[in-house]
Formats: structure tokens, C-alpha cells, sequence
């Protein structure tokens, strides 16, 4: 089996593909244009090939799918972080042209099913919790919420006129060890264990829910291996909240860290008061228990501390 992971030197999508190899029966290509990759991500792996290249670009993405010849697509490339996404908007609706590049050539070239990582930022503002694929409005209206809802129309639409399966993922707040410093948990991880002061917008009052990256990617790969929703759409996350605020003073005690909060002005946009997903579908997915936060920020911090 032929997997391609597009952003593959990025956080979920390189966790996701290690877990992949993990299959003797599954060969892996990941592509990425190193926006916010990190070459240390990819893995080294004789089953695993890495090639540099911008699926917003055609030219550059059209010759991998017709070298490989591709089973499955994970499409996770993205323009991520809320401060970048803000901060460069023509930038973030451009990935609109890497999703039609894609699915054109999934289409063409015999994909029997493409994965496309769409986002809890599609609910928006929250109307109700928690948040339901099917019955919770999405109030998309960021330019980053506005992409994944086109990803996600563009990727139904292809399956009703050109029959190209699919399944959408909407991940909420992600965490593990592979993420890169500018989001909240490994920001706070690296503060606290450095002594520093750990930043927090805001009052620290808004709630979070952290699904840690093992979770996130056996729940993907079980909807492949066991041709879970198929056309259909599955939140992937956990829903146990946090606030902020908390969230600091877990980490400050799991590292035994002197360091201080300091709360700075709230973000004047993008930071959500409240998400949290409806789980009844990744139970479907995943089939265990989550991985609980305590374990799981403890597992990184001892890989920080090695
Ligand atoms: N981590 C989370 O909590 C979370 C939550 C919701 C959605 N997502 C989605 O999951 C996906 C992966 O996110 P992540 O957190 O691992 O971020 P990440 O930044 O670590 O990974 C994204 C990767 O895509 C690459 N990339 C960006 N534009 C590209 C392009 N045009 N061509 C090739 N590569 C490109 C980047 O260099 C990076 O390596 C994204 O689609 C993101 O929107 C993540």
C-alpha cells in the first residue's frame, strides 16, 4: 500500500507517518515545503521518501502522483498557527490551490481515498457544546476556518461528480512531542523548563480541549485500516476541557518549575472562548481510553529532559 502525506515534515502529519511505518505493508512519501516543517521530523525509514515540494504548486506536486501512484492521500498541508494565519491571509487562501491540486490528481491518478485535515476553527464562535459534526453550525469566517470548510465542500463535491472517496477529519488542539515552540503547549513545556515566565493571553479563562498525537493518529489510521467514514465527516479530539490557566499551572507542576505567569492583552481575534468536541464518533475510531493529559504532557517532558 502507497500512502502520501502532504506537510510531512510537519507535527501531526510526520507522527502519523511513523505510525504508519510501523506497517511492513505500507510505503510512505511525504511532501513539504518546509513553511513551518522541520527536516528533524521526517522519518528515517527505508519504507519512507521525502520530497520538497509545494502542493500549491502543480507543477511541483503533478509528478509525484504520476512517479508513485498513490492508494491513499492524507492532505495536511496547511498555513497553521493563529498568529501566522492572521498575519498573512492571502497566504492561508492560497492552500484553496494545493486542495484542487489534490483532489485533481487523487482523481486522475486512481487514489482510492484522500484524508483531508480540516479543523475545529469550522465551528467558529461556538453556538452549542459540545461540538457536533452534523448538528452544530459552522460559523467559519477566519480565513484559515473559511479554507477548511471549502477543503471540506471541495472534497464531497469531487466524490458526487468524479466518485473520489473521502474522509474529513476535523482535529481539535493537538498536542505531542514533534510540535514546534509556537503553540501553547510546547511554548509552555520549554518556559517552564527553562525557568521562564510562561505567557498566557488574556485572563487564561478560556477552556481548551488537548488531544494527545498517539490518540489523533491511531484514530486516522483506524478509519483507513477499517474503512470507517467513508464520505463522512469525524471529529478527532478529546473532549476533556482545561482552561488555560490551568493548563500553566499542570506544567509548571509536572516540571517543578519556578517559573511565573504572566498574562498579557487577549489576542484582539482568533482565540476562541470555548471548543469542545462531540466524541461519540472518535470512540468509534479509537477504541480505548484517551490518552489523559497528565500522561501525556509527562511523556514529552521526559523526552525534553533526556
Ligand atoms: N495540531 C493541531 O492541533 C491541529 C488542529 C486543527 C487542524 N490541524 C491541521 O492539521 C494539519 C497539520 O498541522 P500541524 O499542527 O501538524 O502543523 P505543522 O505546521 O507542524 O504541519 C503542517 C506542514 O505543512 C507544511 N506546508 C504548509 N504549506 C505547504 C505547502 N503549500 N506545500 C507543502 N507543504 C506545506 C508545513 O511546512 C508543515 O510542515 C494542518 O492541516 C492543520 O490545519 C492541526
Amino acid at each position: 500500500m502507497r500512502i502520501l502525506i502532504t506537510g510531512g515534515a510537519g507535527f501531526v502529519p510526520s507522527s502519523l507517518a511513523d505510525v504508519l511505518l510501523t506497517n511492513s505493508a505500507i510505503d510512505v512519501v511525504l511532501v513539504d515545503n518546509f513553511l513551518t516543517g522541520r527536516k528533524e521530523n521526517i522519518p528515517l525509514h527505508p519504507r519512507c521518501r521525502f520530497i520538497k515540494c509545494d502542493v500549491n504548486n502543480y507543477n511541483e506536486i503533478a509528478p509525484v502522483f504520476s512517479a508513485f501512484g498513490f492508494d491513499y492521500v492524507f492532505h495536511y498541508a496547511a498555513v497553521v498557527g493563529v498568529k501566522r494565519t492572521l498575519d498573512n491571509p492571502v497566504m492561508v487562501l492560497n492552500d484553496i490551490q494545493g486542495i484542487k491540486n489534490v483532489l485533481d490528481l487523487s482523481k486522475s491518478t486512481g487514489v482510492k481515498r484522500i484524508f483531508f485535515s480540516s479543523s475545529s476553527e469550522v465551528y467558529g464562535e461556538p453556538v452549542h457544546l459540545p461540538q457536533h459534526e452534523h448538528t452544530t453550525p459552522l460559523n467559519s469566517r477566519l480565513p484559515y476556518a473559511v479554507v477548511k470548510n471549502v477543503g471540506e465542500s471541495f472534497c464531497r463535491s469531487y466524490q458526487q461528480e468524479f466518485n473520489l472517496d473521502f474522509t474529513l477529519f476535523r482535529f481539535f488542539n493537538t498536542y505531542g512531542p514533534k510540535q514546534s515552540p509556537d503553540f501553547v503547549v510546547a511554548r509552555f513545556i520549554d518556559a517552564a523548563l527553562a525557568g521562564k515566565e510562561i505567557t498566557v493571553y488574556g485572563d487564561g479563562q478560556q477552556t481548551r480541549t488537548f488531544c494527545y498525537i498517539d490518540d489523533n493518529a491511531e484514530a486516522c489510521i483506524n478509519a483507513l485500516t477499517q474503512n470507517l467514514f467513508v464520505n463522512d465527516v469525524v471529529n478527532v479530539g478529546n473532549d476533556k476541557a482545561i482552561t488555560v490557566l490551568e493548563l500553566a499551572q499542570t506544567i509548571i507542576r509536572l516540571t517543578n518549575s519556578s517559573s511565573k505567569i504572566v498574562h498579557l492583552p487577549p489576542l484582539p481575534e482568533g482565540d476562541m472562548t470555548r471548543r469542545q468536541p462531540d466524541i461519540q464518533n472518535m470512540k468509534q475510531l479509537l477504541k480505548r481510553d484517551f490518552t489523559s493529559l497528565e500522561d501525556g504532557l509527562q511523556r514529552i517532558i521526559t523526552l525534553r529532559t533526556k
